[in-house]
């Protein structure tokens, strides 16, 4: 029997790129390349089917392509492109918009919010797929699956390439879910961030605890400018052993790389009073001329402003502006996949770590961005619980790690000390995380028998 489902709705969202498999995402390329052959020839698709644009945050090519693919599919569109002048300027929360516009007003929406986990508040409150069209500073999945394309379609592979991301890589959205997606495809990542703006430390962590991915110092000398004021970084999923053979006390040396992936200063979500004045990654002919960047594919999800000139643009190496134009194929693909329309999504998503609510009063999400914080009225915070050993708890909606001393059961209202063995056998969603013991008493809490009742290791 088929696995896929070749009709009717998917009853899936895309909020984070791993909610996608390896399989679906080649099977959406495919069917993106074929679509990319003939753009003109897909109206019989989606007929009589509506997408929904709500963009919270201002956006060129996401929104624009998200339309263009649904109308070339034979759907229609309506947007919200200036919530501005919706009733969110009325107080009007994200669920309500949400619970309204997709009742019957459309058959999918894609999303975008300033919120971290505004795309999660989205799916569980939808009656139809919801897309993740950027949340805050946290994922931008499409975005990925277009790098990803691009990547493929030039490469042919995105296994075993060594790819550059330079610039912001601690506000950037569209790096954050690319790592992941390339960390999974087993690709190399090689970070040469602006000075303070490295990847943050809950995305490397989930790559070194989910992905397995070992950072270790890399010596860049070959990159030149590009990389002269970074501390460069070589992300790679394979096992550190294999590596040993091709490092010496300075790390890794890198060589030829494969891509270079650009990002703007994500200037709009600095906190105010942040030194702009450090040195930024740039790009153009002069970098581009060193021997390591011969065959390097130039990407960027663009807007760009000043760190990819325009001396390189006629380069055939630059491939950011065939970027954005696959996006429209690719967003073909996906929404027609997404509405069932297309025999590409698995019956059954890839398997994801259960959210558990996280009980009333205990340590919430220290993420000021999350929309559990934004928007407190109307969010039910969430956890997900990624490891006992050590502990790792991360906020449902932001993905932010959540820092606890002590660890409850819901049910029994006694308190651990979470390396002991009760609390590492406590039933999941009985955790309750405390910050501290009159934390846990303030919430009613007693402490177990001597034994388990000493603080976390190293807390
Ligand atoms: C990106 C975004 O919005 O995160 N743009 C896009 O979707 N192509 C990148 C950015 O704004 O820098």
């Amino acid at each position: 029997m088929d696995a896929r489902r070749p009709s009717g709705m998917s009853g899936r969202n895309l909020i984070s790129i791993d909610d996608l498999s390896l399989a679906e995402i080649e099977r959406l390329f495919v069917k993106a390349r074929e679509i990319g052959e003939d753009l003109h020839s897909w109206a019989s698709i989606c007929p009589g089917t509506i997408l929904a644009t709500l963009f919270y945050e201002s956006s060129t090519r996401t929104r624009l392509s998200f339309e263009s693919a649904m109308l070339r599919l034979g759907g229609g569109v309506i947007t919200a492109a200036d919530m501005g002048v919706s009733s969110a300027s009325k107080g009007e929360s994200l669920a309500d918009t949400v619970r309204v516009v997709s009742s019957s007003y459309a058959d999918i929406l894609v999303l975008r919010h300033s919120s971290e986990g505004a795309a999660r508040l989205a799916a569980q409150v939808s009656n139809v797929p919801v897309i993740n069209g950027g949340d805050g500073s946290h994922e931008h999945p499409t975005q990925t699956l277009c790098d990803l394309y691009s990547l493929w379609i030039e490469r042919g592979r995105i296994q075993g390439l060594d790819v550059v991301l330079a610039g912001d890589l601690r506000y950037s959205r569209t790096i954050h879910s690319f790592v992941y997606a390339l960390a999974r495809f087993g690709a190399n990542i090689i970070s040469v961030p602006q000075p303070g703006f490295e990847l943050p430390e809950y995305v490397v962590k989930r790559l070194r605890e989910e992905f397995g991915v070992e950072p270790m110092r890399a010596n860049a000398g070959a990159l030149g400018q590009l990389a002269a004021e970074s501390d460069v970084l070589y992300l790679t999923p394979h096992k550190p052993h294999q590596l040993s053979l091709f490092t010496d006390a300075r790390g890794w040396d890198v060589e030829r790389v494969d891509a270079v992936y650009m990002t703007r200063p994500q200037t709009e979500r600095y906190p105010a009073g942040s030194d702009l004045t450090r040195p930024y990654p740039q790009l153009g002919k002069h970098t581009m001329a060193h021997e390591s960047l011969r065959d390097a594919l130039v990407m960027h999800p663009l807007p760009r402003r000043d760190e990819i000139s325009s001396d390189i643009d006629a380069d055939p190496r630059s491939i950011y502006f065939k970027q954005a134009a696959r996006g429209v194929p690719l967003r073909m693909a996906l929404l027609a996949a997404f509405l069932g329309r297309l025999d590409v999504l698995d019956a059954e998503p890839p398997a994801v770590p259960a959210l558990h609510p996280i009980a009333l009063g205990a340590s919430p999400c220290p993420n000021p961005h999350c929309i559990t914080i934004t928007e407190p009225r109307h969010v039910a915070p969430l956890f997900k619980l990624a490891s006992r050993y050590p502990w790792r708890v991360y906020c449902g909606f932001c993905s932010h790690e959540i820092h606890f001393e002590w660890v409850g059961c819901s049910t029994t209202r006694i308190y651990h000390n979470p390396d002991s063995p009760t609390a590492r056998r406590l039933r999941e969603d009985h955790l309750v995380f405390l910050r501290d013991e009159a934390h846990a008493r303030a919430l009613g809490f007693q402490p177990a028998s001597r034994g388990s009742h000493q603080p976390k290791a190293g807390a």
